[in-house]
């Protein structure tokens, strides 16, 4: 049978019944024979990739027909759900293909998120337009058309109902905290985000959905969806990487091992290893660059572009002519171990 994913999850819906955001406790990749066929009997589901409502009846069934087949901690989290009012879904992503609902969305963003896949590791294929746009408050997920009649349900409690986010994607760590990992302010770190161990995120760092670190890392800058850190890079205060979901830019963009972009500087071309930007430099794909020698002669006039992935390199914008320059980086950079001896 041989399934990508499954998870048992916990949502919320709006009055109509459609599905705000769903909580994973413990999605799974590659989940074993054993589990979906035992877990496809209960839900009623005949392959494919599909989504499926259980009752309470159903969630007891669930759970012996989990142990019966050996998986006990799956087994544990379906009896534990028996006692909720709130919908319980079971999610069977059978292959990869682009997600066609918002229970499959989430369980994508989960797999990320747990480190079950790396960043581009899941087809997220048209994932943005199905998640619907929420409002994300201190009672969880609300639909936006709701809001109000719950703003003025809970002033009339005496309480204020605290909206934090009114987004598609909810924060991450609402529904999972990667091991060995800091974040100063949980708001900068959407759901599907790809934190590696040793991963701190200052207060101006942020991480998008499928986008993130492979390893130890200082982000103090901001990393676009779909944007991957490789271990050992720092990405210094303000910075920028260039994503690829508007502008036009279809180069993916990345930041290779023991690199590292300067404060208010910006990538838009793949980095390579050991590499380091000036700060407050931009490179693109277009910048017209100098190469230099050793000596600091002019060797030749590249574009961006032509050092994509070209390890050991320094750019700077020369402060006295403006022109942008390139040229070996013989120290590479040693990160401070204090920093990322985090944990
Ligand atoms: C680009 C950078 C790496 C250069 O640092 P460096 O390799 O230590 O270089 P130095 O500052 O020692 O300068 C070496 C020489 O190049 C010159 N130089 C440095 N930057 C220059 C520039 N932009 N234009 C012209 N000359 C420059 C220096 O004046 C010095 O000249 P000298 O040999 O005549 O003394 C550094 O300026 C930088 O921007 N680091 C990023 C730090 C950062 O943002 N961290 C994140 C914090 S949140």
């Amino acid at each position: 049978m041989s399934y990508f994913s499954f998870a048992i999850g916990i949502g919320a819906q709006n009055k109509k019944g459609e599905w705000l955001d769903i909580y994973y406790q413990q999605p799974l990749l590659n989940p074993s024979d054993a589990l979906i066929k035992a877990a496809a009997a209960v839900a009623g589901h005949n392959g494919g990739n599909e989504a499926i409502t259980l009752t309470k009846a159903q969630l007891v069934e669930l759970a012996a027909a989990l142990d019966g087949a050996g998986e006990s901690a799956q087994a544990e989290l379906a009896s534990k759900l028996q006692n909720t009012e709130q919908p319980v879904v079971v999610t069977f992503i059978a292959t990869d293909e682009a997600p066609a609902s918002v229970p499959e969305c989430y369980l994508k963003l989960h797999l990320l998120t747990h480190r079950l896949v790396l960043p581009h590791g899941t087809n997220l294929t048209g994932l943005f337009g199905l998640l619907p746009n929420v409002a994300w408050t201190s009672e969880g997920a609300i639909a936006i058309d709701e809001l109000a009649d719950r703003q003025l349900a809970a002033r009339m409690r005496g309480t204020v109902l605290e909206v934090s986010a009114v987004d598609k994607f909810p924060k991450m760590t609402n529904y999972f905290v990667p091991a060995t990992t800091r974040i100063a302010d949980t708001d900068r770190v959407r759901l599907g985000a790809h934190m590696g161990d040793n991963t701190t995120v200052m207060h101006e760092g942020f991480i998008n959905f499928n986008a993130g670190t492979l390893g130890a890392s200082m982000i103090e800058g901001r990393i676009s969806a779909g944007v991957v850190v490789g271990k050992g890079s720092d990405l210094g205060g303000g910075c920028s990487t260039m994503g690829t979901l508007s502008g036009g830019g279809n180069i993916i963009i990345s930041v290779g091992e023991e690199s590292l972009i300067g404060a208010n500087a910006g990538l838009g071309i793949p980095l390579g290893d050991r590499c380091i930007i000036e700060s407050g430099l931009y490179i693109t794909a277009g910048t017209k660059i100098m190469l230099l020698d050793d000596s600091n002669q002019d060797v030749e006039i590249v574009k961006g572009r032509d050092l994509a992935g070209v390890a050991d390199l320094i750019f700077r914008r020369n402060s006295l002519t403006g022109r942008v320059e390139a040229k070996t980086n013989k120290t590479a950079i040693q990160l401070n171990e204090a920093l990322h001896a985090n944990n």
